[in-house]
């Protein structure tokens, strides 16, 4: 069927916007409103909608935390959303947003977790890769700003070829695809997407040393601007393997240039612990170290 000759859409713009609806990807307009992607998994009263249900506020205080999970599940594509995280002293405090397949034994999971920290110390963002059942590969980066003074874009994209994590246009972590090498990357189950705010203070901050303190409480991070684009999963079957997702483009497939001078400025000046150079925990320096980006 093409529409270019007909009397019903004899135009370029006519016909980009029918094509535009004709080949709409399994995906969500963006961005969504809370209820339209997500549903609350844990204490409804600590979730609070804002601006009409586009954006919302976590509560943590003594009697609960919160969390909310998607309403789909996706195999590969791009999950982004705008994050304001707890003001002053956040210490003790874990905020996080992953991905994750659910399946116990094997499981896959793409983690990125907030480490609140005392007012003035800068806040720590872990990241965290499970493939086939093996996670263990914690990265940590101190923020080079105040995530609690504004909305930053915090996103995980995932595609054939790597698992990208961004704070904002910044690379923090690559996950690249080498299965060709034997290293096991996530790409047979899909993954719900998660967030929750808790609290962690037997591990959270400087290993635990750092209590929460409960007179600062309740305590609110703020979520907005949610973009889920990816293969809902059920759905067609060809989605995964459809070259012309946006998200599986050229463009996406390595960083380029600007990109990667930013992920190398973040690894030179605010990574903070890298399982990779962890000899304690891996005397043998793990394969995926070594495969490089
Ligand atoms: C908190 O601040 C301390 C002191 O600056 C720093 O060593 C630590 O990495 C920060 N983050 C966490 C999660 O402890």
């Amino acid at each position: 069927m093409t529409y270019t000759s007909t009397k019903f859409c004899n135009n370029i713009v006519c016909t980009l916007i029918l094509l535009m609806f004709v080949t709409l990807p399994v995906a969500n307009t963006k961005p969504a409103t809370f209820l339209q992607d997500f549903h609350i998994t844990w204490s409804d009263s600590h979730i609070k909608q804002l601006d009409g249900g586009r954006a919302i506020q976590l509560t943590l205080d003594q009697n609960s935390g919160c969390g909310f999970a998607s309403k789909n599940k996706y195999l590969f594509g791009r999950v982004s959303m705008k994050i304001k995280l707890i003001p002053d002293d956040s210490a003790g405090t874990v905020t996080a947003f992953y991905m994750n397949s659910n399946t116990d034994q094997i499981r896959d999971e793409l983690d990125f977790e907030f480490l609140g920290n005392r007012s003035g110390q800068p806040y720590t963002v872990q990241t965290n890769v499970f493939a086939n059942g093996k996670g263990d590969r914690e990265q940590r980066v101190n923020l080079w700003f105040d995530p609690a003074a504004d909305f930053h874009t915090y996103s995980i994209l995932w595609n054939h070829q790597h698992v990208v994590f961004y704070v904002d246009e910044t690379p923090i972590r690559v996950y690249k695809n080498n299965e060709a090498k034997g290293i096991p990357f996530p790409k047979a189950q899909p993954m719900g997407v998660y967030s929750t705010l808790w609290e962690a203070d037997d591990w959270a901050t400087r290993g635990g040393l750092e209590k929460i303190d409960w007179n600062k409480a309740p305590f609110y991070a703020y979520y907005k601007d949610f973009d889920i684009e990816g293969c809902i999963i059920p759905g067609p079957a060809t989605c995964t393997s459809n070259p012309s997702n946006w998200w599986e483009g050229v463009t996406y497939q390595h960083l380029d240039s600007v990109a990667a001078r930013r992920y190398k400025w973040v690894r030179v000046n605010h990574m903070v612990y890298d399982y990779c150079t962890d000899r304690n925990r891996n005397p043998v320096i793990p394969p995926e170290c070594l495969a490089g980006i």
